[in-house]
């Protein structure tokens, strides 16, 4: 694995595995939605719900969807022709990765005792966590990278066993050096990059 690929590693893989095994407690043969499969979180999350045992949905754009199943997704559906919420399935665990659906719109697509997870955090998001904290579809929100540095060590070490026995890839966009720092910045908040943008400070 280049360092390119290993620095993707620290972002993506950190905070979708500790979403799907702690908040969402992936079990084996539960039904997966990951919403936004396609960027940083999405692809690496996608890969570890199938890791899991998951039977695994990626919800993406067209340009995405071979990436996707590449990646080993059961199911693909392009957001631009498909709208999971009206579809009639439902899952285990939402893991909305880019923050595009809410709670309200898609509980239910979830199944009883499912959980939606996000990672992107809003006062709407921190009130349902409150209000669903004893119901049976549960809001789920944490801020991964704030995690004790030892629960991090032991996730990357994780991870690394998933690289080294070839069950987890990195997906890399666009690769800028240091100096581009600030248009590496705006193609990332265009919002459509697949995986990861790499800042390389060597050559
Ligand atoms: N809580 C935490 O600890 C934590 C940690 C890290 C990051 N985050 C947050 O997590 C969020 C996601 O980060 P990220 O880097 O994974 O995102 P990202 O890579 O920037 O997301 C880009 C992807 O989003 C997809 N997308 C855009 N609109 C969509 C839609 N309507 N439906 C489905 N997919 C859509 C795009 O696919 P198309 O081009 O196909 O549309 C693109 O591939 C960010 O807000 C970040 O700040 C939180």
């Amino acid at each position: 694995m280049s360092y390119e690929e290993a620095a993707a590693i620290c972002e993506g893989a950190l905070t979708a595995l500790p979403f799907l095994r702690d908040e969402g407690n992936i079990q084996s043969e539960q039904k997966v939605l990951i919403n936004g499969a396609s960027g940083a979180i999405g692809t690496f999350a996608v890969q570890l719900a199938k890791y899991f045992g998951a039977e695994v949905t990626g919800v993406c754009s067209t340009q995405n969807v071979e990436m996707i199943k590449s990646l080993g997704a059961d199911h693909v559906i392009d957001y631009t022709k498909e709208d999971f919420i009206k579809n009639g399935q439902t899952y285990d665990i939402i893991f909305d990765t880019v923050g595009k659906i809410s709670f309200n719109e898609c509980k239910n697509s979830l199944k009883k005792n499912g959980n939606y997870l996000t990672p992107v955090i809003s006062a709407s998001v921190l009130f349902q966590m409150l209000w669903t904290s004893r119901s049976n579809k549960k809001v789920k929100f944490a801020a991964t990278g704030l995690r004790k540095t030892s629960d991090k060590v032991k996730d990357m070490r994780f991870l690394k066993g998933l690289v080294e026995a070839g069950q987890l890839k990195s997906v890399i966009d666009r690769r800028y050096p240091l100096e581009q720092a600030a248009e590496a910045s705006w193609y990332v908040d265009e919002g459509h990059k697949k995986g990861n943008v790499i800042l390389t400070v060597a050559s």
